[in-house]
C-alpha cells in the first residue's frame, strides 16, 4: 500500500530505528536530535515553531547515489529535478549546482528554476494544463524541451511557436495504461487518468508533429505515478515506450531521447524500497539496445528524507482511547497525512528522552478530525513545550501548505554541517491578509454604521 500505510497493522520502527536509518540524523545525549552537525533545538530556539529544516548533506547524498547508479549503466543520462516536489531557491540552487536539469510544470516553476542559476537549456516544461501564455513564456525561455499531454496541446503550441518564430522541441507524453500500485491519488499512468496520450494514438501523432510548422519532435515521455514501491511497474512502461520508439523509428521519424518520469518511492516506515541501481538495471534492459539519450525526473526520492518539520507539543490531551499529542503543526503545514493518509515517522527532538508512555495521537490545532499526523503512535513522554520531529517532509511539505485557519506559512532553514541557515522567515500575520481589499461599499457602510 502507499506511503507505508501498510505498516499501520505491521510492527512499527521506533524512534531509534528510523534516526538509525537516516544518516544525517543522530541522537546526541546532552544535545538531542541532531541533523548534521545542528540541535534541533538550536534552531526551534532561534526560529520557533513549526519550521521546515533541510539537510544539505542528504540531498547531496541522494544525488550522487542516483548519478552513480545511472553512470554505471553506461548510458547518456540526465537528472531532471521535479521541482514540484521542494520548490525553495536554496534547494534548486543546491541540486542545479549538483548539475540537476529541472522539471516544472507551471510558469511560476520555470522562473523559480531560472532565478535559482538553472539554465534554459537543462528545463523540461510537463504538465497536462499549460496555459497559452504558458507555453508562449516557455519558449521565450529558450527552454529545453515541452512534454506534450494531448493532441489540442499540440496544435496549440505549433500556433504560437510559429507566431513567435521559434521552434519547439517536443516529447509525447504517452499514457501507457499501467497502473504504479501507489495511492490512487497520485497514480497517472492509467487509462482513466487524465494525463497522457493513448498508446495507440501516440505514433500518429508523432508523425503529424514532425510535420506541423513550429515543432520538432525529440521522443517521448512517460511518468506513471509518485511513491512506486516496486520496480515491475517502471518495467512495464519503459517496454511500452520501447515498443513506440522502435515503431515511430521504423516509420523513418527521428527520435532521440526517452523521458522516463520520477515516481522512485522512499522508505518513509523503513519499509523495503527500491534502489536506484534497480531502476538503473530497469532503464538499461529496457533501453541500451535503441541508443537513445534518457531523461529522469524524479522529486520526492532526492528530497524526502533531507527535510523535517519539526514542531512543539502545545499540550497533551487525554483521549478515550489514548492520549492525543496536539502539536503547534498542523494540516496547513504539512497536508501529505491528511491527504493520502501517508505514514511518517515522528520523533522527539529532547534533549530529554522519557519512558515510553504506549500509543498516542499526534494531531494538529486545525478544526478537522483529518488534522492528525500518526495514530497509536509509540512515543516517548512528551510534555507541553518540548519539540518533535516529523521526519521526511523535505519533499511535498512546504509546497502544500496553506494559510488554512488563518495559520502563517511555516518558517525554513537548511542546514550543511555545524552551519544553519534561515531560508525563509516565519510570514507575519499581516501578510496573510497584505493582498486583500476592502470593496467600497463596505468602507462605506462602516462610516454609515459609525454615524447611525
Ligand atoms: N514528473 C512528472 C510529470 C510528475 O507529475 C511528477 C510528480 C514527477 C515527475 C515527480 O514525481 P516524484 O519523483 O516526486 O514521485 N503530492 C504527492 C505527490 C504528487 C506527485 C505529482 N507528480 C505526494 O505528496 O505524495
Amino acid at each position: 500500500m502507499a506511503d507505508g500505510s501498510a505498516c499501520q497493522s505491521q510492527e512499527f520502527p521506533t524512534p531509534a530505528d528510523l534516526i538509525a536509518a537516516r544518516p544525517h540524523l543522530s541522537w546526541h545525549a546532552f544535545d538531542g536530535l541532531m541533523i548534521e552537525g545542528v540541535p534541533l533545538a538550536a534552531i526551534a530556539a532561534d526560529l520557533g515553531t513549526p519550521t521546515y529544516v533541510y539537510s544539505e548533506a542528504a540531498i547531496r547524498h541522494r544525488y550522487a547515489a542516483l548519478s552513480a547508479a545511472l553512470k554505471a549503466t553506461g548510458l547518456a543520462t540526465q537528472i531532471r529535478y521535479a521541482v514540484k516536489a521542494n520548490d525553495h531557491l536554496a534547494i534548486l540552487r543546491l541540486l542545479g549546482g549538483l548539475g540537476a536539469g529541472a522539471d516544472v510544470v507551471s510558469e511560476g516553476e520555470l522562473a523559480r528554476a531560472l532565478e535559482a542559476g538553472i539554465p534554459a537549456g537543462r528545463i523540461v516544461f510537463s504538465g497536462v494544463g499549460k496555459s497559452r501564455n504558458e507555453l508562449a513564456v516557455a519558449l521565450a525561455s529558450g527552454l529545453d524541451q515541452i512534454n506534450i499531454e494531448s493532441a489540442e496541446e499540440l496544435a496549440e503550441l505549433s500556433a504560437i511557436a510559429s507566431e513567435l518564430g521559434r521552434t519547439a522541441r517536443v516529447a509525447l507524453r504517452v499514457n501507457p495504461d499501467i497502473d504504479a500500485h501507489t495511492h490512487a491519488k497520485i497514480t497517472t499512468g492509467r487509462a482513466q487518468d487524465k494525463f497522457g496520450i493513448p498508446a495507440a494514438d501516440v505514433p500518429g501523432l508523432y508523425a503529424h508533429a514532425a510535420a506541423l510548422p513550429g515543432i520538432k519532435p525529440v521522443g517521448l515521455a512517460v511518468h506513471i505515478g509518485s511513491q512506486i514501491m516496486t520496480l515491475a511497474p517502471y518495467r512495464m512502461s519503459f517496454a511500452v515506450l520501447a515498443s513506440l520508439a522502435e515503431e515511430i523509428r521504423a516509420a523513418n521519424l527521428p527520435l532521440d531521447r526517452l523521458d522516463c518520469g520520477g515516481g522512485l518511492g522512499v522508505a518513509y516506515a523503513n519499509e523495503p524500497a527500491p534502489l536506484p541501481e534497480g531502476l538503473a538495471g530497469a532503464l538499461g534492459a529496457s533501453f541500451r539496445a535503441l541508443g537513445v539519450e534518457l531523461l529522469l525526473e524524479p522529486g520526492r526520492w532526492l528530497v524526502a528524507d533531507a527535510g523535517l518539520l519539526l514542531a512543539a507539543v502545545i499540550r497533551v490531551k487525554d483521549g478515550s482511547e489514548r492520549p492525543f499529542i496536539v502539536l503547534d503543526a498542523g494540516m496547513n503545514d504539512f497536508l501529505r497525512p491528511a491527504l493520502y493518509d501517508a505514514w511518517h515517522g515522528v520523533v522527539p527532538v529532547g534533549p530529554s528522552r522519557g519512558g515510553p508512555i504506549g500509543a498516542a495521537d499526534v494531531v494538529g490545532p486545525v478544526c478537522e478530525s483529518a488534522d492528525a499526523f500518526a495514530r497509536g503512535r509509540p512515543l516517548p513522554a512528551v510534555r507541553a513545550g518540548d519539540l518533535v520531529a516529523i521526519l521526511d517532509t523535505g519533499a511535498y511539505g512546504r509546497v502544500m501548505a496553506s494559510t488554512y485557519n488563518a495559520r502563517p506559512l511555516a518558517a525554513e532553514a537548511i542546514v550543511r554541517g555545524a552551519r544553519w541557515a534561515t531560508i525563509r522567515s516565519r510570514q507575519p500575520l499581516e501578510a496573510m491578509w497584505a493582498d486583500e481589499r476592502l470593496p467600497d461599499w463596505q468602507i462605506v457602510s462602516r462610516s454609515e454604521a459609525g454615524e447611525g
